[in-house]
């Protein structure tokens, strides 16, 4: 549909400016999932309240305040059960139990009452793919041996070989190396294996087991009734396998947690320029992914948390793509939510943001669900930093300390502009701890503290994710900077972090604490979560390879990715900028290189 807009549009670029609206603005109250702001917090590196260098419970509650002010419209936490700890709390010993080291249940039921208190909903992850491998059911498999029904839990199968010696099939860990690991205890001929797509103390449940299915759904009953307002569904689109578990495509290498596939695939992907499909390398796919089947699943929840009062809600991780893929997951009878990750894998580049934001919007618009957008999360590396890497690098895997990092201040500058575009979109955004502070990837953190399961698994070449889990930097003049009062953090924090502290930006107009905090109050006010979005044509002056421009109700947003100020008509009325804006000679709106502004057209 195309209408051309009356009033300050075209007065100020002209009688053929018009708008194409793409997706039309609620009509009344939507759920609050709809346009909430999602605050994701990683327990163990957000803040220690009992001084032992991990990040707990207590330490959540005692900011949640922070959370309150920032304008957040609730948190997301990461897992926080009785774990192994060998994947960030991702392999879970007890689903039902918080791990002693980040706190007891009662410290739980306290976060969630003071988070209500302060208005903001809880979403708690849910780790369904597989279990800690010292988990009781995958112990007990052990002890009744691979035929057992305690191992028809888990994806355990004879291997190839004459005597089973060669693993079931050619799948790779997402970690590294093979996807099988020999099953333990006693020797069997044939040997037996079991699946693990990620780590090898991660063994895959097996989602065609009915037990599994009723487990899970115990679990979710459990924290439903503690009163979690949802759940994030870890690699919802892992559960089930396809039958007789063929190898996949042989040229087909999962990019995500693999950073020689993801960078050969970034390289094809820029010398294929825009022809090449923007998702073709930033998805999972193969007969371990993405299968028909884990829809049932999804279904079968959907109907458990409507059971419960208030809007309960599933979110999805599911690295699938294109978003026509994704939508399936968020379909009306499935998952609320789903991450968008095409959004985050864009870069900062003005023609794959704009694919990358209409095919999100188109997809999840047909099945009638919102769009989410996300830049940085405990798996990938922080925008601020991954923004401003040169294009052709991967942005999966970690950095190397040798690696060249982006001047600081000019990162900074690309990722508020990042920020304050994301947040102008309609739909659900998620925000992970810390970029409010413009923390950027810690790139130098000592080997010996390396803790991602990445590290070891590809034989110490691939630093991991730890570089974005760093803990967070609350009060300057404090040791580790209020994150911790023990002598060592489980990860130290660079010492250039003290100006970046909460307490030196809270209050300080400009800092990036400031910007998120007045962009989530115009985002309210403004009604941007439940808007509308509108395509523009035929403005002079906005070139469209290096401008991002679009309209939500009444809101202009426009992005500069290019190397050139931008000149904006005179007149515009700017409600909020990424940046600070220079003056110019008339009354003309000039938006410096990697600066996003928010203009009222009312
Ligand atoms: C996705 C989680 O976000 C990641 O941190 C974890 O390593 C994998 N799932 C495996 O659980």
């Amino acid at each position: 549909m195309s209408l051309s807009p009356s009033g300050p549009l075209t007065d100020a670029f002209g009688p053929n400016a018009t708008m194409e609206l793409v997706h039309p603005a609620a009509p009344g109250p939507m759920p609050w999932w709809r346009s909430a702001v999602v605050y994701e917090i990683y327990p163990r590196s957000f803040a220690d309240a009992d001084g032992d260098g991990v990040g707990d419970l207590t330490g959540v509650r005692a900011h949640l305040d922070h959370l309150a002010h920032l304008g957040v419209d609730a948190i997301w936490l990461n897992p926080f059960y009785v774990s192994g700890w060998v994947d960030g709390g991702f392999d879970v010993i007890d689903h039902r139990a918080v791990d002693p080291r980040l706190g007891t249940i009662a410290d739980f039921d306290a976060v969630i009452y003071k988070a209500h208190d302060v208005g903001l909903k809880v979403i708690i992850d849910l780790v369904p793919n597989h279990t800690s491998d010292r988990h009781p059911w995958f112990q007990a498999a052990i002890a009744a041996g691979p035929d057992s029904p305690q191992a028809g839990l888990y994806v355990v199968r004879p291997g190839r070989g004459a005597h089973g010696e060669l693993p079931p099939n050619q799948w790779k860990s997402k970690f590294g190396g093979s996807a099988w690991t020999r099953f333990p205890g006693n020797a069997t001929d044939p040997v037996h294996w079991y699946l693990h797509l990620f780590d090898v103390h991660q063994p895959d449940l097996n989602w065609q087991n009915p037990l599994v299915r009723a487990e899970y759904i115990s679990i979710m009953r459990f924290w439903l009734e503690r009163g979690v307002d949802g759940f994030r569904v870890d690699n919802a689109h892992a559960l089930i396998k396809a039958d007789g578990l063929p190898n996949e495509a042989p040229d087909w290498v999962s990019p995500v947690g693999n950073p020689a596939a993801a960078e050969a695939a970034e390289h094809a992907m820029r010398r294929g320029e825009r022809d090449a499909p923007l998702s073709a390398p930033r998805r999972d796919v193969g007969p371990q992914w993405d299968q028909e089947l884990v829809h049932e699943v999804y279904r079968e929840w959907r109907t458990v948390i409507e059971e419960y009062p208030g809007e309960r809600i599933l979110v999805g991780e599911a690295w699938v793509s294109p978003p026509e893929r994704l939508a399936r997951y968020v379909r009306s009878d499935e998952m609320n939510q789903a991450f968008n990750f095409e959004f985050l894998a864009a870069g900062w580049n003005a023609p794959d943001l704009r694919t990358a934001i209409a095919g999100t919007v188109e997809a999840l618009d047909a099945v009638d669900a919102p769009a989410t957008w996300v830049l940085s999360n405990h798996d990938v590396i922080r925008h601020l930093t991954r923004l401003s890497l040169p294009p052709d690098q991967a942005w999966a895997g970690g950095l190397d300390p040798n690696q060249r990092m982006p001047e600081p201040a000019a990162a900074l500058r690309r990722a508020r502009a990042a920020t304050l575009l994301m947040l102008a979109l309609p739909g659900a955004a998620y925000v992970y701890q810390g970029e409010e502070l413009g923390l950027p990837e810690d790139a130098s953190l000592p080997e010996n503290a390396l803790e991602d399961p990445t590290w070891r698994r590809s034989g110490f070449t691939v630093r991991g994710r730890d570089g974005a889990r760093v803990p967070l930097p609350w009060v300057a003049d404090a040791p580790n900077f209020g994150f911790s009062t023990a002598r060592v953090p489980w990860l130290p924090l660079p010492p250039g972090w003290r100006d970046l502290a909460a307490d030196r930006q809270r209050s300080v107009p400009g800092s990036t604490y400031e910007t998120y905090r007045a962009a989530l109050w115009l985002r309210r006010r403004l009604e941007l979560g439940t808007g509308s979005l509108a395509r523009l044509h035929g403005l002079s002056g906005l070139p469209s390879e290096s401008v991002l421009a679009f309209v939500n109700r009444t809101t202009l947003v426009v992005a500069n990715l290019g190397t050139d100020p931008l000149r904006l008509p005179s007149g515009l009325m700017v409600l909020h900028a990424s940046s600070d804006l220079p003056l110019a000679d008339d009354d003309a709106v000039l938006v410096p290189p990697d600066t996003t502004v928010w203009i009222d057209l009312a």
